[in-house]
């Protein structure tokens, strides 16, 4: 009767282990057939009452059974779970044949490309490369280069103030300043590419905001015939070895004797055309000695150190290398535009 019992007990474990398909399921069966509270267990636990010849096979049996079905839940369980596993690397499958988005290449700026070729340029002078910040206080920006309060070359210089006594630098001249404060009167011989800033009604030829590459030499005994051998130097690695440099006499409060520097037009040779207007000339820089009044207001002695400065047009050189007609295609982001200046492979 009781070997009947546990068959019965036994199949219909099998049938419903067979039929379950969640684990929550199986979790009921085990609790159902193997739990102290099931048949199974409690007819175990009834094994002392029985004789005990009976006791033996019967407690066998019931051991037997249980082992069985803890069994075949464990191999349903491991089943499910690999279905499951299954189901979801299904749902999860990654279509690696579908088309990806179009990443688009540009191209270096060709204002980048310039702005480091002008660079390595002076580099390789022996230049090192200074830096000084954007949004600069009056004082560097005008009164340590020889520009005080009512001086009407600030008239050229407006720009945007922050406050009173903050504006964003009008040049890169104030890391002259900077940086012979920082050198504390020994030898100099910087560059500086920046940012720079003015008020102007933006059109082909003016933006508010532009670049420049300042230099600056400061030793004993540094002449002008440093200054006019060093730009032919620039000009002609960065133009071609037949342009020839042309220094006019002009003013900067800052240095004294100032100059504009012009180099021989890369279009006509210099014999005059439309993109020269007839000179044979065009304008690329402005430049002089360091003024000693600058020279002494930033802790030099004029009697002992004199030097040379000039400030390029970054953009106006590139307009002039590429044959670019509008300054403001630098800052468009036109992709058509960018392309032409992508490097071949
Ligand atoms: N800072 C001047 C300008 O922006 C250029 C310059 C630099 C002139 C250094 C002389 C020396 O116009």
């Amino acid at each position: 009767m009781e070997n009947q019992n546990i068959n019965e007990i036994y199949s219909s474990a099998m049938d419903e282990i067979g039929k379950s398909s969640t684990s929550e399921k199986l979790q009921e069966l085990k609790i159902k057939f193997l739990a102290k509270k099931s048949v199974l267990m409690s007819l175990l636990s009834a094994l002392g009452s029985l004789p005990p010849e009976e006791r033996k096979e019967m407690g066998q049996k019931l051991n037997e059974t249980k082992a069985k079905i803890a069994k075949a839940i464990e191999e349903k369980e491991a089943e499910l779970r690999k279905a499951e596993l299954e189901k979801k690397l299904e749902s999860e499958q990654i279509d690696i044949s579908l088309p990806s988005k179009r990443v688009e290449l540009g191209g270096q700026n060709p204002f980048y490309v310039v702005k480091d070729e002008i660079t390595d340029i002076f580099l390789n002078m022996g230049f090192e490369v200074a830096d000084g910040p954007e949004v600069e206080t009056d004082l560097y920006n005008f009164e340590l280069l020889n520009i005080p309060k009512d001086h009407p070359a600030r008239d050229m210089q407006d720009t945007f103030y922050i406050s009173d006594s903050v504006l964003l630098r009008t040049h890169t001249s104030p890391v002259q300043a900077h940086t012979m404060q920082a050198r504390e009167g020994k030898p100099i011989r910087i560059i500086c590419p920046g940012k720079t800033y003015r008020r102007d009604d933006d059109d082909a030829t003016h933006s508010h905001q532009f670049a420049q590459i300042e230099g600056l030499v400061i030793d004993k005994d540094i002449n002008i015939g440093h200054l006019k051998a060093t730009l032919e130097l620039f000009a002609k690695k960065m133009f071609g070895e037949k342009r020839e440099i042309r220094l006019r006499p002009s003013y900067f409060p800052f240095t004294e004797p100032s100059v504009e520097v012009d180099i021989t037009c890369a279009n006509c040779d210099g014999k005059g055309c439309s993109m020269c207007k007839g000179t044979g000339y065009i304008e690329i820089l402005g430049g002089g000695m360091v003024h000693p009044n600058v020279l002494k207001m930033n802790g030099y002695d004029p009697d002992v150190y004199s030097g040379f400065a000039f400030g390029i047009g970054i953009e106006r050189v590139a307009i002039l290398r590429y044959g670019i007609d509008d300054i403001r295609k630098f800052y468009q982001n036109d992709i058509r535009f960018l392309r032409q200046y992508r490097k071949k492979a």
